[in-house]
């Protein structure tokens, strides 16, 4: 199947010179990468093959790669000058000369001749997580099917290359390809069956400077070890894993290490033999760290088995519960996965407080781009924005540097295993991410997790010149659909913080009492009088996970964000917010804003008929329809809904069936 280059698009410029002579005297995997890539992007924007020399000083364009260990930069920091005619791209290593290769790149596809930038990852991990299923599906995956698994073998074509070029021109360092869920044969990635195509795939990455993870099933030992038992402390599991471990790191070049996701969801763990998560976790890192492996350990363990009358257990406390007593016990080598809100992945929640509790413990934050929450890449809802804001988040866990940008880069505590994740949005689809504006996503945060003060809406500019071309009225138009996606997919789907009214199991389209009588722990409590949870100490005490200031500004009515009013707090529908409307009237208010949102974001779109490259624009036309109508079924659902629970009639009179 063919597919596009999505911001890779090198489109042929203006005033192409006359001839290039780029100097790159590194050898190795990924200085081939970055002469193949100037070879392939000159000859596209310039139709000039570059001459590869010791001196450039007589070439009309002279690019000359410097790697020096002494740059202060880093073995991934990059400083690219241009000017007259002559770059220069320094760094301290070769994947820094890779990452400045694609920096320079892209100022000259902008239009830039004469430029100065200097960059240090903010992240020391900048990761993609893969839900792929070995048999090709991908769970929650919106854009096809998985281009690493089909029919339970491996794939490896063509397509990883593109694939592996396009996450490392915006920084990515680390995939992992396999599910968290580790079902069936998925088990066996770490034994001899996938052997050969895994060390093919892991040397690709390793062209362009990203290292391969796998997911691992913690009951391995029992699955496919012959074992009577996974018993973390047991001498033959033990034993088991040492062997285990070694051979994958011994035989697959630039591996990385192991995503564990355990006793979470019916996953395995160490919680069945009666260890903790920091046994297990310390277990698998012993194993890893004669290689320099990691062992990320995912903390979204819950009670999935819980009973709506029980107003007591609250899902959103569990993280925070499970992992607090553990800081400290973790390997060096080990890291927490944590996801950005306490329950999972909602358009709106307030942030994990683990992330501001554990203080002797290395923390990544995990992101999904996916949108299993957030439209499912049918509806546009670009996520920089609600990223910029996580990062802002500030914890007060110590006097500075207390904000998660700080905590995850490893400012805060002086640690260099952490980072950020995002579990990833992109299949074999012929645009790899369903929804062409998807791919902003995907770009965005490869640029956020290696530079976390970016503005998302720079972000988003960038991609649209780098995919769509230069003109204005292109870039102004996707420029408002993107900035206004996010907020507007709120309005229309989740009032003041209350998420999870979607059709359970598909999470797709409204269903307001979908998961209110289920055994997830996801409730809004909505009854005649009003709606929201009581996380106050006086309900299930979740505020107090926070630090303060923020666990007393959570758990008043009168200083809660109103954002996450109801996340917070059971309130009466007549209750007034600052804006002079009561709750119920933001409801029927937001909801038909929303709808108005989608429809404009649709017309904006068709103003750019003619203007975008016709199959792309008929793609993401196709979609944004769809998205209107579907904008206006959540709004007319949820505000029949609150209609007739609560009685009250809309002020302004409109239909509300
Ligand atoms: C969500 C998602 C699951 C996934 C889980 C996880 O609950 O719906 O499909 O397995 O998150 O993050 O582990």
């Amino acid at each position: 199947m063919s597919y596009t280059k999505t911001w890779l698009n090198y489109q042929k410029l203006a005033n192409c010179p006359a001839e290039i002579a780029v100097s790159l005297a590194e050898q190795g995997p990924v200085a081939e990468s970055i002469r193949r890539e100037l070879e392939l992007a000159f000859d596209a924007m310039y139709g000039v093959k570059p001459v590869f020399a010791d001196t450039v000083k007589d070439a009309a364009l002279g690019v000359t790669f410097c790697c020096d260990a002494a740059c202060g930069l880093g073995e991934e920091g990059f400083r690219v000058e241009a000017a007259s005619g002559s770059i220069r791209v320094v760094s301290g290593g070769q994947r820094g000369l890779l990452y400045g290769l694609f920096a320079m790149l892209e100022q000259l596809r902008m239009g830039k001749t004469d430029f100065a930038l200097e960059k240090i990852p903010s992240n020391p991990l900048r990761m993609l997580d893969h839900w792929d299923n070995l048999d090709g599906s991908i769970e929650r995956g919106y854009s096809g099917k998985s281009f690493f698994f089909r029919d339970n073998e491996m794939t490896v074509t063509g397509r990883i290359r593109d694939y592996a070029r396009m996450i490392a021109s915006i920084g990515i360092n680390a995939v992992c390809i396999n599910n968290v869920n580790v079902r069936g044969v998925a088990a066996e990635l770490i034994a001899q069956r996938y052997r050969e195509p895994l060390i093919r795939l892991a040397r690709i990455f390793e062209e362009y400077g990203v290292k391969l993870f796998l997911s691992l099933n913690f009951a391995s030992p029992k699955r496919i070890g012959g074992l009577d038992t996974s018993d973390p402390c047991d001498g033959k599991v033990r034993a088991f894993w040492r062997e285990r471990i070694a051979d994958v790191f011994e035989n697959i070049p630039n591996f990385g290490g192991f995503v564990v996701k355990a006793d979470s969801e019916g996953e395995p763990g160490p919680f069945a033999y009666g260890r903790t998560h920091a046994d297990g976790a310390n277990m698998l890192a012993e194993f890893a760290r004669p290689y320099g492996g990691i062992i990320i350990w995912r903390c979204f363990v819950y009670n999935c088995q819980q009973d709506w009358r029980d107003t007591r257990t609250d899902r959103a406390r569990s993280g925070y519960d499970n992992f607090i007593g553990h800081d400290g016990e973790f390997a060096e080598n080990v890291i927490l996965q944590i996801k950005n809100g306490p329950m999972d992945f909602q358009v709106r929640e307030p942030v994990h407080p683990l992330f501001g509790g554990l203080k002797k413990t290395n923390m990544m934050l995990e992101v999904q781009i996916a949108q299993e929450y957030t439209g499912q890449q049918r509806h546009v809802c670009y996520l920089m924005p609600m990223f910029r804001e996580v990062l802002d988040f500030k914890t007060y866990c110590g006097a500075e540097n207390d904000t998660i940008a700080d905590i995850v880069s490893g400012r805060t505590y002086g640690n260099r295993s952490c980072g950020m994740v995002a579990v990833t949005n992109t299949g074999d689809d012929e645009n790899w991410t369903g929804h062409d504006l998807a791919a902003a996503n995907l770009y965005g945060f490869g640029r956020l997790a290696f530079d976390t003060s970016l503005d998302p809406e720079e972000i988003a500019e960038d991609w649209i010149r780098l995919t769509f071309g230069l003109n204005e009225k292109v870039l102004g138009n996707i420029r408002r659909i993107l900035m206004m996606s996010w907020p507007a997919y709120e309005k229309y789907t989740s009032p003041l913080g209350i998420g999870w009214m979607v059709t359970p199991h598909t999470h797709f389209g409204p269903d307001v009492e979908g998961y209110e009588y289920d055994r997830w722990g996801t409730y809004h409590r909505a009854d005649h009088m009003g709606i929201g949870v009581d996380r106050t100490p006086a309900g299930t005490g979740y505020t107090t996970q926070y630090n303060e200031p923020n666990a007393s500004l959570y758990a008043n009515t009168e200083t809660c964000p109103e954002e996450l009013l109801l996340f917070f707090h059971h309130m009466p529908y007549a209750y007034v917010l600052s804006s002079g409307k009561t709750i119920i009237q933001h409801i029927y208010d937001t909801h038909f804003e929303g709808a108005e949102d989608a429809a404009q974001m649709l017309a904006l779109w068709r103003e750019l008929e003619g203007l975008v490259e016709p199959a792309a624009y008929a793609r993401a036309e196709e979609r944004l329809a769809f998205q209107a109508e579907h904008a206006k079924e959540w709004r007319d659902r949820i505000n029949t809904y609150f209609h007739r629970m609560s009685w009250v009639e809309d002020e302004k009179g409109r239909k509300i069936y």
